[in-house]
């Protein structure tokens, strides 16, 4: 894990080759698997891939300020590791990882979500994308050799992002309302339940905007008095 963009050389992914005399050379491809047989790519296992620091490489990245500027993470980020803000000269630009991390270390040893990695939740089969087969391998290569796989073991080339399907189990909504005189008093609060992260998360211009609206049984909306609003860039 570092904060420098994953361009302009700040990751570098090596293909090692093998070579038998001139003919014979072959470039390694690396996954996850330590059981796969593909002789044309010399396919490898590497444990790299098993691991959220895979997309660290990517998915963390700050702006360094320089000239000994600093700024108080603190405020934002009160639980995270000061070494990942480089003494307060790191400004999140995409912060995914770290937030993964702060989740994943303060959760108790026997939590059912501790170990959760990216590739649990972004890259695995799910049950809504039935018949997995179809994300596994397309026409012929069916027909090909194939090896029996638990389906929790099997990643469809498919990355589920901010999804509906994701977005429907990433929060929760409640929603309590009280009449009082001729006024109704109503709270909402969202709790983020299964995003592995901060919600929303990734690059920093994302927003999450929560609009309410109250009507009464004709369908006429009420009369808003008092509290947060939409800011105008949100409508
Ligand atoms: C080599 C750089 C790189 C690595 C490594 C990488 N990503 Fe990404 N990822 C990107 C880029 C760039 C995008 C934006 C692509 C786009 O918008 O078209 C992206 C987009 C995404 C999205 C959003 C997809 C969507 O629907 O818009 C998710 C989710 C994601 N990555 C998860 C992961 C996970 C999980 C891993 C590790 C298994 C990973 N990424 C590894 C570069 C990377
Ligand atoms: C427990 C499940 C879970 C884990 C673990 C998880 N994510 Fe996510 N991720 C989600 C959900 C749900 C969303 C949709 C909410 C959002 O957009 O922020 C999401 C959104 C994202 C997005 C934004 C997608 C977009 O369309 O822009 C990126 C990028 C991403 N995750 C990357 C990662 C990376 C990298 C890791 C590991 C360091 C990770 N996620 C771990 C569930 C998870």
């Amino acid at each position: 894990m570092n904060n420098r963009p994953g361009v302009d050389g700040a990751i570098s992914l090596n293909r090692q080759e093998m070579g038998m005399g001139m003919m014979m050379r072959r470039v390694f491809a690396f996954g996850p698997y330590d059981d796969t047989v593909a002789m044309p790519m010399a396919a490898s296992y590497s444990s790299l891939y098993e691991t959220s620091e895979f997309c660290s490489s990517c998915h963390q990245e700050a702006r360094i300020l320089e000239n000994g500027q600093t700024w108080d993470y603190r405020k934002v980020y009160p639980d995270d590791d000061p070494e990942a803000f480089e003494g307060g000269r790191a400004v999140p630009t995409q912060w995914t990882y770290q937030e993964w991390k702060v989740w994943q270390d303060g959760l108790a040893a026997d939590h059912p979500d501790k170990g959760r990695r990216c590739q649990d939740c972004h890259t695995n089969w799910r049950k809504e994308m039935l018949p997995y087969y179809k994300f596994v391998v397309d026409g012929a290569a069916q027909e090909m050799m194939g090896v029996q796989r638990d389906p929790q073991t099997i990643h469809p080339h498919h990355f589920e992002g901010a999804t509906e399907k994701q977005l429907g189990t990433a929060a929760y909504l409640e929603i309590d309302a009280a009449q009082e005189d001729d006024e109704l008093i109503v709270t909402v609060s969202v709790t983020n339940a299964n995003s592995g992260h901060r919600l929303p998360t990734g690059i920093w211009m994302r927003n999450l905007i929560l609009l309410v609206t109250a009507q009464d049984e004709n369908g006429n909306s009420l009369k808003f008095l008092r509290g947060e609003t939409v800011p105008d860039w949100g409508a």
